[in-house]
Formats: structure tokens, sequence, C-alpha cells
């Protein structure tokens, strides 16, 4: 069923797990992802970015209208997040477009921009009952910028700033920069885990992870029982789909039919689903 990020949340944080988010690009990512979280069990986050809208001419309900289905046509809980929104135009055609929950990402504004266009995102989801997360610090490596360098100063997130960010903006839960990045192909990252719980300490809200392609399994793990309570999985589902249609493609160079070759790049991406599920779960 289509149920709502928050409720999802909620659940999670009471159960003392947390919560998976799949970037979803093409229909066929909405599939992988449902029947993923049927193969593990458990609810995920079907989430939509900004960039994908675009890939998709702008269009967002069309997008939106395809996962939602997908989601409602599921035996596992699924929600619709709209992440990484950066375009206040987009962000406004969320609530209509069906999504219950937003990342607002003002990351790379100074602090009092991202404060001032954040607190207004926020006022603007409370009005709709829209749920909505925002990044503090700069996770890096998206649209193929260059990972940054985790430990420049201004990179990772600051506990004091954090907390007066959450009390200035009235965020529902916050995206931080602990040593993962954007877009790995190799899961090599290393949290910082006195960060994290330093973090979990001072913010009242849920912490989101960003970037967790990159982050091993067991450090995940860590992540998670330190308090981190959503996880978004982008890169490593289109490294496991894009594999398997080109295994396919290699094997079989006369296809044409794309569900030939769909098909084998969707049971790879459920399987990686499931795979991050039972990791968060
Ligand atoms: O918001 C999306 C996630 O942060 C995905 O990051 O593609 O590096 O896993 P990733
Ligand atoms: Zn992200």
């Amino acid at each position: 069923p289509l149920v709502s990020t928050g409720e999802l949340i909620t659940a999670a944080t009471a159960e003392g797990h947390a919560l998976a988010a799949f970037n979803v690009i093409t229909l066929e990512h909405a599939e992988a992802t449902a029947a993923g979280a049927e193969e593990a069990g458990a609810p995920a986050v079907l989430q939509v970015s900004e960039n994908a809208v675009t890939f998709h001419g702008g269009n967002v309900l069309a997008v939106a209208a395809a996962a939602a289905a997908v989601a409602r046509a599921s035996s596992a809980p699924l929600s619709l997040h709209l992440d990484h929104v950066v375009s206040v135009g987009l962000l406004h055609a969320a609530h209509e477009a069906g999504f219950s929950s937003v990342m607002f990402d003002a990351s790379k504004m100074t602090y009092e921009e991202n404060v001032g266009a954040t607190a207004e995102a926020v006022r603007w989801g409370r009005q709709r009952g829209i749920w909505v997360e925002a990044e503090l610090g700069r996770v890096g490596g998206k649209d193929g910028e260059a990972p940054l360098d985790a430990h420049a100063p201004g990179v990772r997130t600051d506990p004091r700033e954090a907390a007066a960010y959450v009390a200035d903006t009235g965020v529902d839960a916050l995206a931080v920069a602990v040593g993962s990045s954007h877009a790995m192909t190799e899961r090599t990252a290393r949290l910082d885990h006195a960060l994290i719980a330093e973090l979990r300490a001072a913010v009242p809200v849920p912490l989101v992870l960003h970037g967790s392609s990159g982050v091993p399994d067991e450090e995940i793990r860590r992540a998670v029982a330190a308090g981190m309570v959503k996880i978004n999985v982008g890169t490593a589902l289109n490294t496991a789909f894009s594999g398997a249609v080109r295994e396919y493609l290699d094997a079989h160079p006369a296809a044409v039919d794309p569900r030939k070759y769909l098909a084998p790049g969707r049971d790879a991406m459920a399987a990686t689903v499931a795979h991050f599920l039972r990791t968060v779960g």
C-alpha cells in the first residue's frame, strides 16, 4: 500500500531501526523497490529526485503517478518522497503530485540563506501535512561534482549549528554530512561515528544518511545503531541494474526487445534493495 513517509519514520524510530529510501528513475526502479521490499518483508521509501524529474522532461505528475500506482499495488508499505529539491516551483508541485515528504536541498547556500529558504519550505509543508527533510553541511558528489574533502571546514555538519538550524527552520528530519559522499561506486566510505553520536545528542529530529551506496554494510549498521533513521540509496541500485543489463546485452547482441534486458536489470536491483533493507532493519 501507499503510506506516508512520516508514519514510516515514526514506526522505524519507535522500533529502533532505520527506514531505507531508494532512488527511482524509471518505472522499473519503482517495481524493483517494491519487489525488494516484499522480499525483505520491510517498508521502504520510493524517492524521486529533482534530477529524475528533469530526466522525464519535468513531468513530475507522470513520475509520481507511476510510483504511487506501484506502491498501491504492492503488499509492502511504500511511501513517496521528492528528493533533493532545489526548485521552489517543483517543491510546490509536490503536494498535487502526491508526495507525502520532500527533501528541500539548500545545502549549496550560505548558512543564513539555507535557514531562510528551508524555514519557508517547512511553513509550506506544514500547511499541507508534508514532512520536510533538509541538509546541513555538504554531503557532496552530486551532479558529477568531485567528492568533497570530508575533512575540510564547513563540509561536515557541526552539532551546535545543527541544533540551531533545526530550531530555526522547524525541519522534520536532518540530512547530515558525516563522511559519506554521493555517487560512489565502491563501498569504501568511512563514517565519523563520534560525530554521529554528537549529532544524535544535539538534534531532536531524525537524522538522514545520504550517499549510502558508498558506505559498507557494517558502517551502515553502526550508524543505525547510533540513531541514523533514514538511509538513502541510489547509485548501488544503478550499478546492479546496469551490470545485469550489460551482461544480458553482451550475451545477446541481437536482442532488441527492452523487456528482455530490463527484466534482469530489475531483478538485480530488487536483490540489492532487499539487501539494504536487511542491513538497516
Ligand atoms: O538522496 C539520495 C541518496 O543520497 C543517494 O546517494 O546514490 O550515493 O547512494 P547514492
Ligand atoms: Zn542524497
